[in-house]
């Protein structure tokens, strides 16, 4: 039986946090385990660049997502692991998919109507102010990336389901156009159990400045997590576990007995400053050694340098076989 092959990008904007650890990281690598499955993982050092023209952050960043998903356990001999930019048949496979996308299509995109409609709100007489053919084209590379390794599954967060439709589009387009070419992708979307919240109560994401970072420091985790907002309940007062962020984050940690134990002790009343230093503690254990195995990889860049030179190797073993292909498809190939 042919392996089914699931893929998945990060953007390299930020510093990955517990939201993104059981949203993407966690189920990636646990999928990555299985027999039945390739995964591709990629940094999309790339997408990047549409968000964050500093480029430092995008260094420090690139290090910091691949250091973490090497110290939560992705294994990179069992795993092609590697940076988006290593693999240039992406962005060459991204022009060809751009010359048969319709710019309808990209009109319709929610990231760019967002951004137009801010710009309409804020009265602004030019509608696309501000705005990159980047960001406006940002679904074919998202596109390039999915057809390039033909992958059947691809997870990823609800706000991401519309590119992949896109993606599905554009390789009809192009089966219909120059011969069945590419596989059909499908969107494995995140459950919304698996949605934490971040300190202010909202969905923890880097865009609302409230996440919880993996591997900060003993301290700092403490401080973050006594600053979790909770309500104004009086400790003994029984409390509802399913609308706390501090119940969700533990929850998404612990084992089922232990979620029971909790679940009573929310009945019995606990209060908010023994549940915090608890959930301090749990968190802390569990992530004391993948945080000294993030510090030595970040302090040591050049193993991780290695292994992502390697999956690239891997990668395009693959990507330019692929590409050669897809590019006598087009017609684009030597006169003789
Ligand atoms: N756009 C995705 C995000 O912001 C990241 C990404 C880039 C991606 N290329 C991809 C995800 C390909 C899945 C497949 O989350």
């Amino acid at each position: 039986m042919r392996k089914e092959i699931f893929l998945t990008g990060i953007t390299t904007t930020g510093t990955p946090h517990l939201g993104n650890y059981v949203g993407a990281i966690r189920p990636c690598i646990e999928a990555s385990r299985s027999a039945n499955t390739t995964g591709f993982f990629f940094l999309a050092d790339y997408h990047s660049l549409i968000k964050c023209q500093d480029p430092s952050r995008i260094r420090r960043s690139t290090r910091e997502v691949a250091a973490a998903w090497l110290a939560l356990g992705l294994d990179p001999e069992r795993t092609i692991f590697y940076r988006q930019s290593d693999i240039p048949e992406i962005p060459e496979l991204t022009w060809i998919l751009t010359c048969l996308t319709a710019k309808g299509l990209m009109n319709r995109a929610h990231a760019y109507k967002a951004a137009v409609s801010e710009n309409r709100t804020a009265g602004k007489k030019d509608p696309d102010k501000g705005i990159t053919m980047g960001l406006f084209n940002y679904p074919i590379l998202m596109a390039a990336d999915i057809l390039m390794f033909n992958a059947h599954k691809v997870p990823v967060g609800h706000d991401q389901v519309q590119h992949l439709e896109m993606t599905r589009d554009i390789a009809k387009r192009f089966n219909h156009i120059y011969g069945e070419q590419f596989v059909l992708p499908e969107a494995v979307i995140n459950t919304n159990a698996s949605v934490l919240l971040g300190l202010d109560g909202r969905k923890m994401s880097k865009s609302y400045d409230n996440t919880i970072p993996l591997f900060a420091p003993e301290k700092k985790l403490r401080k973050l997590i006594m600053k979790i907002k909770t309500n104004s309940l009086g400790p003994r007062d029984p409390k509802d576990p399913d609308n706390c962020t501090l119940f969700g984050i533990y929850q998404a940690f612990a084992d089922a007995d232990e979620i029971k134990t909790m679940r009573r002790r929310y009945a019995e009343g606990i209060s908010w400053g023994v549940m915090k230093q608890e959930l301090f503690e749990y968190l802390n254990t569990i992530l004391a050694q993948p945080r000294q195995h993030f510090e030595e990889l970040t302090s040591a860049p050049d193993h991780i340098e290695t292994v992502l030179q390697n999956g690239a190797a891997k990668a395009r073993e693959h990507s330019s076989a692929f590409l050669q292909k897809i590019r006598q498809s087009v017609g684009i190939q030597a006169v003789s």
